[in-house]
């Protein structure tokens, strides 16, 4: 009777002092499989309970209303992903569904799934549409940075650290983190650079695309979760379930527009000393070319066609306008203007802008090129004086700012409390 060496049937592992297996009819399991599969089990347990707690779902104009609040313009952005978060949300409904056992949901359509790749300007709300996005629709999120990345060999552990932090957001919970969305920023950072586009290996970029790729295409991931509540019974590893994840990727791709030129209107005379120009005058527009940016043009600027397959739909930021702007600097919940007003207020100071100074303002950020990025350090760089002298001064009612102080060429108008109103003040406090 030869004593064969007891295996797990489902992971291979040998049976040994520490490794005890079950047997069952036909083989056997170890621990660690035991308690994965209750995890997994666990785990379509808790979706059912998602499914009942979720309501009903918000339909894309409720969607979009809500981003309204927060970020301005960019309505084709904001269509784009209130549809997709919608259709995200249906799908997750319908896999659910069929786990679950429930529903009349027909079993052989898979849905696919529509991951989003922002395009546009730096500062012009890639990363605040996503983030916004993420408050409206009370799921975990998660902000990673492309850029952080390791390159190709050290990818995978940091590439799954994505996966630990949505994890962490979701407060361990992790059919609620199955449920998330992350927001890879950045991605235009990780293309593969052109002198390496033949031959050599490209660590940094290609690298990072590749090690993404398993995460966005919808697998099983391990995932490291050293220091994390055991709940799960997974000890220090745990599979987490990356299909239903929504992968918002976004970047500004400098540059992109001449792709998209170069195929939209292909150089009259290529090469020669006598080489037609096009007529700049003829040249679209930044929007137009990010409007008409396809694949293509992305695999030319150095993604892989792999990564860029998995983000079948395209949402092109149009860069934004000088009304667009003063926008952005007023109307917003969190706008500066209103930001800066509170800052003010707490000592008891009015601040006001004239129209022609947020005009100059926004026109003076539109110089710097960074979008709404350079509206801050302008309104710093204006206020910075007044911020200093004005509380120590005690008297001062309002602050005015006009189209001359942005210029630089007028201080901030200070007008200061009469003294019957600073006495009936006093006497009365
Ligand atoms: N459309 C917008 N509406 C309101 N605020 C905006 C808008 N665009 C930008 N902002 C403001 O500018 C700041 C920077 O925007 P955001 O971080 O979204 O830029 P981005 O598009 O991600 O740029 P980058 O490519 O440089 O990362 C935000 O904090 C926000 O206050
Ligand atoms: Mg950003």
């Amino acid at each position: 009777m030869d004593k064969q060496p007891k295996h797990c049937s489902f992971c291979g592992i040998e049976a040994s002092a520490s490794v005890p297996m079950i047997a069952g009819t036909e083989g056997f399991i170890c621990e660690a499989c035991v308690m994965l599969a209750s995890q997994v089990v666990s785990s379509w347990g808790k979706k059912k309970e998602l499914n009942e707690i979720q309501g009903p779902l918000p339909k894309p104009a409720e969607i979009k209303a809500m981003l309204d609040q927060y970020v301005i313009g960019q309505d084709l952005a904001k269509e784009i992903l209130s549809v997709a978060v919608y259709n995200h949300y249906k799908r997750l409904k319908h896999e659910s569904d069929k786990t679950g056992g429930l529903g009349s949901a027909d079993q052989s359509v898979e849905i696919g799934k529509s991951n989003i790749l922002l395009i546009g300007p730096s500062g012009t709300g890639k990363t605040l549409l996503a983030s916004t996005l993420a408050k409206i629709v009370g799921v975990p999120f998660t902000v990673a940075d492309a850029t952080t990345l390791t390159q190709a060999g050290y990818v995978g552990d940091d590439v799954e650290n994505i996966l630990v932090r949505l994890l962490d957001v979701a407060d361990g919970n992790l059919s609620k983190a199955e449920w998330g969305i992350v927001y890879i920023d950045e991605v235009d950072k990780i293309a593969r650079s052109p002198e390496q586009a033949f031959g050599t290996r490209d660590v940094s970029g290609e690298g990072v695309q590749q090690a993404l790729l398993r995460l966005v295409e919808g697998s099983h991931v391990k995932i490291s979760a050293k220091g994390r509540r055991k709940e799960h019974g997974g000890g220090d590893t745990m599979m987490i379930d990356t299909r239903n994840i929504l992968f918002v990727a976004g970047g500004a791709f400098p540059g992109l527009e001449k792709h998209v030129e170069k195929r939209l209107m292909p150089p009259k005379t290529a090469i020669g000393f006598h080489a037609e120009m096009n007529n700049p005058d003829d040249k679209p527009t930044l929007e137009a070319m990010l409007n008409a940016t396809q694949p293509d043009d992305l695999k030319r600027f150095g993604l892989i066609p792999e990564f860029i397959g998995r983000f079948p739909v395209l949402a092109p930021l149009e860069p934004l306008d000088v009304d667009a702007l003063i926008q952005v600097l007023t109307e917003p919940k969190n706008a500066l203007v209103k930001q800066y007003q509170q800052l003010f207020a707490f000592d008891d100071v009015e601040l006001e802008f004239t129209q022609d100074a947020l005009v100059e303002i926004a026109e003076k950020a539109i110089e710097r090129n960074t979008g709404a990025r350079g509206l801050r350090s302008i309104m710093e760089h204006v206020l910075r004086r007044t911020m200093f002298d004005v509380p120590s001064k005690g008297n001062v009612e309002r602050c005015i700012v006009n189209a001359d102080v942005i210029k630089g060429e007028a201080e901030i108008q200070v007008v200061e409390r009469e003294v019957g109103d600073d006495l009936q003040r006093s006497s009365g406090g």
